[in-house]
């Protein structure tokens, strides 16, 4: 078994970082021969996607060799959720949405003929058995039911690309409220949350 844990925090002291590093923990313990490969999306070289990204249709026994430098990152990128069983991610909410790194990552594993492909039904995931658990933080509250749920473009967002790609099995922990009074019950429900799915 192997579980990918990914961060996207600019934050050293972060919230999902702390939380992400929690399920990590959880889930050693529960898989003492499981191996854990960690992607720190703050200290990785992201590629903007560029007209460079065309090279991604090119048959890859055609690929010049700057082609096939462009393309490094996403071949390493989408090497390493290929070899996940279990994919654990941390992330914050920034503007109602996901941090850019996260998004610059995103754009380098969602390529067509290695993560999907079109077919006659239309598009098809390639990622399919494999389990995604996202963890965020947010200042205020989402909740689904009140007026604020509107502005969550994390959750809906994140579950129609990883849809996309096949990754079906997803689940989410928010830890909300942290600029709030509520930081601290919300944190320890996230956090007695992981124990429960990291298990
Ligand atoms: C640039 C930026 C934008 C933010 N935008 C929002 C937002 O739209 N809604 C919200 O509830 N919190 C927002 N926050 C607060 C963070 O979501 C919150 O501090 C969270 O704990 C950040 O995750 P981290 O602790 O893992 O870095 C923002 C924080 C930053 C730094």
């Amino acid at each position: 078994m192997k579980l990918l844990q990914i961060d996207s925090s600019a934050r050293a002291g972060s919230v999902t970082r702390r939380l992400t590093a929690k399920f990590a923990e959880e889930w050693k313990s529960n898989h003492p021969t499981g191996e854990l490969i960690h992607r720190d999306l703050s200290t990785t070289r992201l590629p903007l996607i560029t007209d460079d990204w065309s090279a991604a249709r090119v048959d890859p026994s055609a690929l010049s060799p700057s082609q096939r430098n462009y393309l490094a990152t996403s071949d390493a990128l989408i090497e390493e959720v290929l070899a996940a069983d279990i994919i654990v991610i941390g992330a914050p909410m920034y503007n109602f949405a996901i941090p850019s790194l996260l998004k610059a990552w995103i754009d380098q594993i969602v390529r067509v003929g290695k993560t999907f492909s079109y077919g006659s039904n239309g598009p098809q995931g390639l990622l399919g058995n494999r389990k995604v658990v996202v963890i965020t933080a947010r200042g205020g509250a989402y909740e689904k039911g009140t007026p604020n749920e509107s502005f969550d473009f994390q959750e809906p967002y994140l579950r129609h690309i990883f849809g996309f790609v096949g990754l079906t099995d997803v689940a989410f922990i928010h830890a909300e409220n942290q600029l709030r009074d509520a930081a601290v019950p919300s944190l320890a429900a996230a956090t007695e949350q992981i124990a429960r799915v990291a298990a």
